[in-house]
């Protein structure tokens, strides 16, 4: 293992509300990560770095030490699996909650319903918890089609202000878990690197409290 602190942010909506959240920390990349087409980064801090990934990869690059941190959405860790990983911290930001939706007062019936969702395993998950059979469609994206183009019953996804779901005629049903945005640590670079990442983790922790 480098001395190099390889920190693994999620492209995307939250990487403009985990910046801000890494400068109160101390850490800023050299370049603007939005105007490059690079991905690797150098930071104020000479031995850390920032790669700039898709969200559902983070998990994937600390689990298996690629990177020693990474910052991802819960949904994302949930649905992932967190073996190999920590979860150290809750930056508190993008909070949303994944629910199951439906088309507004279209009650689903308590035979097999048909899911819509990105979020294959936590669906699964979840509605065998609940005791319903369910036949699970993975899409990638616009699941709040799904119901109206009469391809599922249902859909598992993230709800925010809602307005996304009414726009298109569905309503939220269950919560299945209130989100965040966590820190996440590769678990033998916590031992390995302990004596690097903690003061990082806890000026993180305090740029996290300071917002409170
Ligand atoms: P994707 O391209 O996979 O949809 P996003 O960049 O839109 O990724 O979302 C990244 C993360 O932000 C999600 O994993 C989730 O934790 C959170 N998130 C997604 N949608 C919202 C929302 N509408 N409001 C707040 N947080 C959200
Ligand atoms: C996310 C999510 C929902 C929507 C929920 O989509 O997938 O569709 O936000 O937010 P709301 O309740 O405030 O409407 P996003 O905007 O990230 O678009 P995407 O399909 O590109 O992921
Ligand atoms: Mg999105």
């Amino acid at each position: 293992m480098s001395n190099q602190l390889i920190v693994a942010l999620s492209k995307g909506r939250i990487l403009d509300e985990t910046l801000p959240l890494l400068a109160d920390a101390g850490i800023t990349p050299i370049e603007d990560i939005r105007k490059s087409r690079k991905l690797l980064f150098d930071t104020n801090l000479p031995d850390v770095k920032f790669v700039v990934i898709r969200a559902t990869d983070v998990p994937t690059y600390v689990q298996l030490g690629a990177a020693d941190l990474g910052v991802a959405g819960k949904d994302v860790l949930l649905e992932h699996g967190a073996e190999g990983l920590y979860e150290p911290l809750d930056l508190d930001i993008a909070r949303c909650k994944l629910m199951t939706a439906g088309v507004t007062g279209k009650q689903p019936t308590l035979a097999r319903r048909r899911v819509a969702t990105k979020f294959v395993n936590i669906a699964r998950r979840y509605y065998a918890e609940q005791g319903i059979q369910a036949e699970v469609i993975k899409l990638y994206g616009a699941m709040e089609l799904a119901p109206l183009m009469n391809l599922a019953d249902e859909i598992v996804d993230i709800v925010d202000t809602g307005n996304t779901l009414r726009a298109n005629g569905m309503e939220p049903r269950e919560l299945i878990a209130p989100i965040s945005t966590r820190l996440v640590a590769n678990k033998a670079a916590m031992t390995m690197k302990h004596a690097r990442i903690k003061p990082l983790l806890a000026r993180l922790e305090r740029a996290v409290a300071e917002r409170k």
